[in-house]
C-alpha cells in the first residue's frame, strides 16, 4: 500500500511508514495541543518532498497564520519562497461552508497539483450550522466527495476535554479514516505534549501515547519513550 510520509520526526515510525494514501485523518486535541503546528509541518515536509499543499484556515488569516508558524518554526527554510511559488498555499475562504471548501480543494488539486490538504478546523464549520443533523449529513457528503480526490487530507477537530473517550465521539471520528490525538498533559508543575494514533484504517500502528515536543526545527516525536 502506498503511504504518505508525514515527514514529522518519529511520526512515520508510529504510523508504520506513514498515512495510507488518499485516507483522511482527524487531528484532534484541546487548545494549544499543537494541532495547527502538526498540520503545518505535514504540508511543509510535503513540499520538501515535492508535493504541493493547501492549508485551508477557517479562523486565522493567511498572513497571521504564516507569521505564527514562522515564529514557532524558525528553522524551516524557504517558507516565504514556497508560499510565493504556490507550492505551499494558505487560504482563508470568505464563506464558512463545506461547499466552498470542497470547491477550493478540487480547484487546487486539478490546477495546482496539490497532494496534501489541511482543513483547520472542522469545529469552525460545525459552529456555522444551526442544526447538528444538517452538519452530520453535510460532513458525511463532504468526505464521500473527498474520497474521489487525489489528495491526503488532515482536518483539525477541537476537543472540549482532554480524553477522547470521555467527550463522546463526534461525527468526524466516524466518517474519517484515521484519528490522531494530541494532548497537553499535566505532569508535576509542567505540561508535556503527547501524540497518539487512535485509529488508522488500513494499517497497524503504535497504540501508546508518545511524548512530543515542538522545536524550532519541527515537531519531534520521541518514539519508545513513555509519557509518565
Ligand atoms: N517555538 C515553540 N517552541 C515550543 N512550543 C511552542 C512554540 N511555539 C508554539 N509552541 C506551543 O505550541 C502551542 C500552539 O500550538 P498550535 O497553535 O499548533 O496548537 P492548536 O492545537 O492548533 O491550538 P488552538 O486550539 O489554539 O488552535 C502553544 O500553545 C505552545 O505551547
Ligand atoms: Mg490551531
Amino acid at each position: 500500500m502506498d503511504r504518505v510520509k508525514t515527514g514529522i520526526s518519529g511520526m512515520d515510525e508510529i504510523l508504520n511508514g506513514g498515512i495510507p494514501i488518499h485516507r483522511h485523518v482527524a487531528v484532534y486535541g484541546g487548545p494549544g495541543a499543537g494541532k495547527s503546528s502538526f498540520c503545518f509541518e505535514y504540508l511543509y515536509r510535503g513540499v520538501q518532498m515535492g508535493e504541493n499543499g493547501i492549508y485551508i484556515s477557517l479562523e486565522e488569516t493567511p498572513d497571521d497564520f504564516l507569521a505564527n508558524m514562522s515564529n514557532a518554526f524558525t528553522g524551516f527554510k524557504d517558507l516565504d519562497k514556497m508560499v510565493k511559488k504556490g507550492s505551499l498555499n494558505i487560504v482563508k475562504p470568505d464563506k464558512l461552508d463545506l461547499e466552498t471548501v470542497a470547491e477550493l480543494l478540487e480547484e487546487s488539486i486539478t490546477k495546482n497539483d496539490v497532494k496534501r490538504a489541511v482543513i483547520d478546523s472542522a469545529t469552525m464549520i460545525r459552529m456555522s450550522f444551526k442544526d447538528i443533523a444538517d452538519y452530520r449529513q453535510t460532513i458525511f457528503e463532504f468526505f464521500s466527495l473527498l474520497r474521489n480526490l487525489d489528495c491526503t487530507a488532515l482536518m483539525t477537530v477541537e476537543a472540549p476535554a482532554q480524553d477522547l473517550a470521555a467527550t463522546g465521539f463526534e461525527i468526524e471520528h466516524f466518517v474519517m479514516d484515521g484519528i490522531i490525538n494530541l494532548y497537553n498533559l499535566g505532569k508535576a508543575e509542567t505540561r508535556i505534549k503527547a501524540v497518539e494514533v487512535y485509529k488508522m484504517r488500513g494499517t497497524d500502528h503504535v497504540r501508546d501515547k508518545v511524548p512530543y515536543k515542538i522545536t524550532p526545527d519541527g515537531i519531534k516525536v520521541y518514539v519508545g519513550e513513555k509519557v509518565f
